[in-house]
């Protein structure tokens, strides 16, 4: 879908995210796993969670059903986003997600191969699955999925004893699963979906297993291990946990901060004031809160409830008057790894030079986000390169024109915030592809009252 967007206009009101796509992967894998039913409120329709719940739909006998009928009812509401967009509850009615579980060892083999679409999360998280299941499993995913790296999975889950083939480190990812060793893991690259995948095999497993981090990412599975009774000990850059069968869960999966940081920009460099309510607030997610506090933007948040032990809470953006470049260390990037391409954006409008150090795993995103960042901001006008692994932004050109979203959904909610903000009007083609993480994305920003027209398929 080819969209043109007129600056200039104010936002304005409150407005929920869909489900945290990060915690839907991990709930709705251990709701399958689990020994028990389980009862899941706000599963993103989203279509990387999609994906995750037709891979555990086809493991898992006794939890599809229930997966099947949350998938068809949410898809007939999906249909209907466009003109029932409904801003306080993410656009549509919340479809439970209803499963039996009949613990890890009632998985069965996939009459097919366990396709990913995608998502990165969905390949590597149930890679773990996967390994803790006594049979071979087939994982596969689009031409973008298919071209990331999976050595980086595939290594640890050898290590405890599955036997992990890929395509030079690629996927299909062939996995013979079962009988596992716990191990200690350094992951020589902070990430959380490997991190992730250790865990939940570890669950399994002989013994206890420890991932210690280079440094600190997401921490939701940890999260949830903890609130389902897993024995653990968490330090700063380690985790351990034991093996363990947990019963049903239940949780509403709070709104998902990566899609909240696109409606920040987009307060922020509008000039406006917004709310997002029922917003996941989990600090290893909302860093780029904190720099977008050190470019000028003022927000607030507060937790008001846990869900599974996740905070949830409000964000309020306050409006401000321009914002001003920042430097963002290496140390920092993972606790803002989905952020960057908004943050960029933010950073071409800016006054000043801003670096984003280390951000090289960006590379291997959904597309080459350092690549398309550098090509999308310098065709609407702006400056930025990449220097090593640093993404470099020169602020304060007035943007402007067409820009190309490549498939990746987070490149092109960015470019459709750089428009609101921009100088001329922009056009941005493939704008279809924030359906991967932000369903009714569109609809919702138009309700805010943000001038976009589309153009064509
Ligand atoms: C995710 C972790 C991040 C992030 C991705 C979701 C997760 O990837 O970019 O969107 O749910 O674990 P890495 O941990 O591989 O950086």
């Amino acid at each position: 879908m080819r969209v043109r967007i007129t600056p200039g206009s104010r936002l304005r009101g409150s407005a929920a995210v869909p489900g945290d796509k990060s915690i839907a992967h991990r709930w709705l894998i251990l709701a399958a796993t689990a020994q028990g039913s389980s009862r899941l409120l706000g599963v993103p329709s989203s279509l990387d969670v999609r994906s995750t719940a037709s891979c555990l739909s086809s493991l898992a006998e006794r939890a599809r059903p229930g997966l099947e009928a949350w998938s068809r009812n949410d898809a007939a509401t999906a249909q209907g986003h466009g003109s029932t967009w409904n801003a306080s509850t993410a656009g549509r009615p919340d479809t439970p997600v209803e499963v039996e579980g009949e613990g890890w060892s009632g998985l069965r083999p996939s009459e097919r191969d366990l396709d990913c679409g995608n998502s990165g999360t969905a390949m590597r998280l149930l890679a773990g699955v996967a390994a803790a299941s006594p049979f071979r499993s087939v994982l596969t995913g689009d031409a973008s999925l298919s071209s990331r790296p999976m050595e980086r999975v595939a290594a640890p889950l050898r290590q405890m004893g599955a036997s992990v083939a890929t395509r030079e480190g690629h996927a299909p990812l062939r996995v013979d699963g079962g009988d596992l060793q716990g191990i200690a893991y350094d992951t020589p690259v902070p990430t959380a979906q490997v991190k992730g995948a250790i865990l939940l095999a570890g669950l399994t497993a002989a013994g206890p297993t420890t991932v210690r981090e280079p440094a600190p990412t997401r921490d939701h599975t940890e999260i949830a291990l903890e609130a389902i009774g897993v024995p653990i000990d968490r330090e700063a850059l380690a985790v351990t946990i034991r093996p363990f069968q947990h019963g049903g869960i239940e949780g509403r999966v709070p709104g998902d901060p990566s899609s909240a940081a696109f409606l920040v920009a987009a307060a922020a460099l509008t000039g406006s004031e917004l709310t997002i309510t029922g917003v996941g607030l989990n600090p290893s997610r909302t860093h780029f809160l904190e720099v977008m506090a050190r470019m000028g933007v003022r927000t607030q948040s507060r937790v008001d409830r846990l869900e599974m032990g996740e905070p949830v809470g409000e964000i309020w953006v306050a409006a401000a008057d321009g914002v001003r470049a920042t430097q963002v260390h290496g140390e920092e990037l993972p606790l803002v790894i989905d952020e960057v391409p908004i943050l960029a954006i933010m950073a071409s409008l800016a006054h000043g030079e801003t670096r984003f150090a280390g951000a090289g795993e960006l590379r291997v995103k959904e597309s080459d986000r350092l690549g398309a960042l550098v090509r999308q901001i310098g065709s609407l006008g702006g400056s930025c390169q990449v220097e090593h692994d640093d993404l470099v932004v020169a602020g304060g050109a007035p943007l402007g024109g067409a820009a190309h979203a490549g498939g990746d959904h987070r490149i092109a909610m960015a470019l459709v915030i750089a428009g609101l903000a921009a100088g001329t009007p922009v056009e941005v083609d493939d704008v279809g592809a924030a359906d991967v993480s932000f369903p009714g994305f569109l609809p919702l920003l138009r309700t805010l009252g943000a001038s976009i027209e589309v153009m064509g398929p």
